[in-house]
């Protein structure tokens, strides 16, 4: 049976920010001592309090008691046992509001950072692999199906280039939150002297909030962390989704480390990608909390409502989430080793280099239209009679056009791949070009 009074309760996940809301509680006393708001013998004996609070927190020797609700009111009554009545001058100029405002906008500023971290190291990984297989080809594909061949490197570039909007996004949302919410009270502002731009440089923000109102019904700083989230883990879900079908048997494209496949309890020949799979499954939930926080926020009217204590289970999951699949990544890729020999012969199908066949009869005068037309009638051919285009002699070639000549035998998929040396293209050097922006972001990073 479950007790009523149980369901306002949020100290069981609240006191994971235990760190952001004894940091904000100092920064705030020393303030009110400053400014005259508060003895600073007081201030002394809060600040010190809270530092023994801490280690008790982190010794695992808090007592914590749900009847007090929240992480507020557990630490707050905790420094009323170890210091005395000075502790009731901590909450002067302060409400639960920004104060619960404060810890978030310190907890998603380091939530921020590490998932950046985190998504550098899958960034590193993929520019690892590109390296590693700089000159190997592959078929690359449109509808699953094979289109045109491209380097594996440029393949693996590509999710470097979608991570690097996905840290853009992270860093954007982190640009825009970095504003304290401290001193707005319940709702109102405070009627006290603060200085609410010492608390801010005091704590690393760079501004302060506006307007009081807007700041303690403010989510939106999740809000970004969960679309961002969202669209890290949707790309991570295709890589994984091909990380899968790469290591199909049907495919034979990659074989993963022993430590991220396991087997079936049944059938022992069963190389399974789990990992990937959790992956991709795991997008879900993560953005199944993107949908809870909108629509938490839906419709609330200003400016605190109770329902915003739901704003922080999700988030944290999130955050684990997206932390976790990272560093899975992270480790799962350089382990990755790529069937060269298997995805260069499937690069050198025929069929891939029809758009080139069509490029050729360009070149030699004809309309693309037109050129398109004989080489898909040349494919249907091939398909009938179960050959490949380079199988077919020069004689057939030119009962479907007459440009066609002897030089028609020197498109390869090396040629095809070459060929595309535009910038951004699947060409060796503007591969190489590709590498080396990616490796000068990852040297930036790291500075
Ligand atoms: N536990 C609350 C939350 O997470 C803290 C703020 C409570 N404020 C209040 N007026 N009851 O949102």
């Amino acid at each position: 049976m479950t007790d009523h009074r149980d369901y306002t309760v949020s100290m069981h996940y609240d006191r994971r920010l235990y760190r952001q809301d004894i940091a904000g509680s100092k920064a705030h006393a020393a303030m009110l001592a400053r400014q005259g708001i508060i003895p600073p013998e007081d201030a002394d004996a809060i600040i010190a309090g809270l530092g023994r609070v801490q280690d008790e927190i982190e010794r695992g020797e808090f007592p914590w008691d749900a009847a007090l609700e929240d992480l507020h009111m557990n630490i707050e009554r905790r420094l009323t046992d170890l210091i005395g009545p000075a502790a009731g001058r901590l909450h002067t100029g302060r409400s639960r509001n920004d104060q619960i405002a404060l810890d978030l906008r310190l907890y998603t500023r380091e939530a921020i950072a590490d998932t950046v971290a985190g998504l550098r190291n899958v960034q590193r990984a993929l520019a690892g692999l590109a390296e590693q297989y700089r000159d190997v080809v592959m078929p690359g594909y449109t509808h699953l199906q094979r289109a045109q061949p491209v380097l594996f490197a440029h393949h693996m570039l590509a999710y470097f280039e979608m991570l690097e909007r996905d840290i853009g996004r992270f860093q954007d949302g982190a640009a825009r939150m970095d504003v304290l919410p401290l001193g707005s009270g319940a709702l109102a502002g405070v009627p006290y002297p603060t200085d609410r731009n010492a608390v801010a440089a005091a704590l690393g923000f760079s501004a302060i909030s506006a307007n009081s109102m807007d700041a303690v019904a403010d989510r939106d700083f999740l809000v970004e962390y969960h679309a961002a989230a969202a669209t890290a883990m949707m790309h991570l879900s295709r890589l994984a989704e091909e990380i899968v079908i790469w290591s199909s048997r049907e495919f034979d494209f990659v074989r993963l480390a022993d430590e991220f496949t396991t087997g079936s309890s049944i059938m022992p020949q069963k190389r399974n990608p789990d990992f990937a799979e959790i992956a991709r499954g795991k997008t879900g939930r993560v953005y199944g909390h993107l949908v809870a926080i909108l629509t938490l926020l839906k419709g609330l009217p200003l400016t605190y409502n109770r329902d915003l204590q739901e704003d922080k289970e999700g988030f944290f999951d999130t955050v684990d989430t997206l932390l976790a699949t990272l560093a899975v990544f992270a480790a799962m890729l350089p382990g990755m080793a790529l069937n060269a020999a298997r995805v260069e012969s499937l690069a050198g199908d025929s069929y891939m280099l029809a758009t080139d066949l069509a490029d050729y009869l360009v070149g030699k005068g004809l309309p693309f239209r037109e050129a398109h037309g004989v080489m898909r009638r040349l494919c249907r051919r091939c398909e009938e009679g179960d050959r490949s285009l380079s199988e077919l002699p020069l004689s057939e070639y030119r009962k479907f056009s007459p440009h066609f000549a002897d030089d028609v035998y020197a498109i390869t998929a090396a040629a095809s791949v070459a060929a595309r040396d535009n910038p951004g293209g699947t060409a060796p050097n503007r591969v190489a070009e590709g590498l080396a922006r990616a490796q000068k972001i990852l040297a930036e990073a790291e500075r």
